[in-house]
C-alpha cells in the first residue's frame, strides 16, 4: 500500500516536472487606461502598469510550475513610451528561463492604435518569481524549453541577469557571478 503510494508519488513528481515551453506559460491581459488610473499628464501612473505586468507574470509563473508563487524581484523595467487615458494596453507574459526554484518572467506590454487597430511596444519588464509549498518554502519548478530566436536569446541571457539580481541583493559574491563577469572580460 505505501509502496503504491510512493510509486504514485514519484510518477506525478516526474509529470510535473517535464520541460515546458515559453509558449505554455503565455499569458495575455487587455484591459483599458481609467481616469483613476492615470498621472497629472493623463498617462497611465507607473504604479498600475507594474501591478499589472506583476499579475500577470503572477499568472505565467503559476502555469508553468502549477505552484504558490510569489514575487522575489522586480529585475528590469523599461517606461520606453507614456500610454495615453483610454488606450487599450495587453500585458503578455511567460517564463524565459527556470533554475531550482525560481523563474525568470519576461513581459511586453502593447497599446493597440484606436484607428488602424496596430499595436506598437511601449514597455518591458523582467521580473523572478519562486515557487513556495504551503509554508513559504522554495520547491523545484520544471525546466524550460524556448523554441523561437527570441525566446533562445532571453534563455541564455536570464542566467546573467539572475546573477545580477543576486549580487545586486547581496544574496551573491561579484566573484561567483562568473556569467555576468565574462560579460566585461
Ligand atoms: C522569494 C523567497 C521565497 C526566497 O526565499 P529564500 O529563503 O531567499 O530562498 P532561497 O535563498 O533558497 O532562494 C530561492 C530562489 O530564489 C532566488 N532568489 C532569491 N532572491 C532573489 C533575487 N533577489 N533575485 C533573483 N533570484 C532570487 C534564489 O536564487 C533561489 O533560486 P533557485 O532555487 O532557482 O536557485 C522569500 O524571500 C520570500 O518569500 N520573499 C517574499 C515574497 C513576497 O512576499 N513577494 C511579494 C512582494 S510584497
Amino acid at each position: 500500500m505505501k509502496r503504491d503510494f510512493l510509486c504514485l508519488l514519484s510518477i506525478f513528481a516526474k509529470k510535473t516536472m517535464q520541460p515546458k515551453t515559453p509558449s505554455e506559460s503565455l499569458t495575455v491581459m487587455t484591459d483599458l487606461v481609467l481616469p483613476s488610473e492615470t498621472n497629472p499628464l493623463n498617462n497611465l501612473f507607473g504604479g498600475e502598469l507594474l501591478a499589472r505586468m506583476d499579475r500577470a507574470a503572477s499568472i505565467a509563473a503559476r502555469r508553468h510550475s502549477r505552484r504558490i508563487t510569489v514575487t522575489a524581484s522586480v529585475n528590469h523595467v523599461a517606461f520606453n513610451r507614456a500610454i495615453p487615458l483610454g488606450s487599450v494596453v495587453t500585458v503578455e507574459a511567460k517564463v524565459s528561463r527556470s533554475f531550482k526554484s525560481s523563474m525568470e518572467i519576461f513581459i511586453d506590454v502593447w497599446v493597440e492604435d484606436r484607428e488602424s487597430g496596430m499595436r506598437t511596444k511601449a514597455n518591458e519588464a523582467i521580473y523572478t518569481f519562486v515557487a513556495v509549498d504551503e509554508m513559504g518554502r522554495p520547491v523545484e519548478v520544471p525546466p524550460v524549453v524556448p523554441e523561437t530566436e527570441l525566446e533562445k536569446e532571453r534563455f541564455v541571457a536570464a542566467l546573467r541577469r539572475k546573477q545580477l539580481s543576486l549580487v545586486l541583493a547581496g544574496k551573491m559574491k561579484p566573484i561567483e557571478a562568473t556569467e555576468l563577469k565574462a560579460l566585461f572580460e
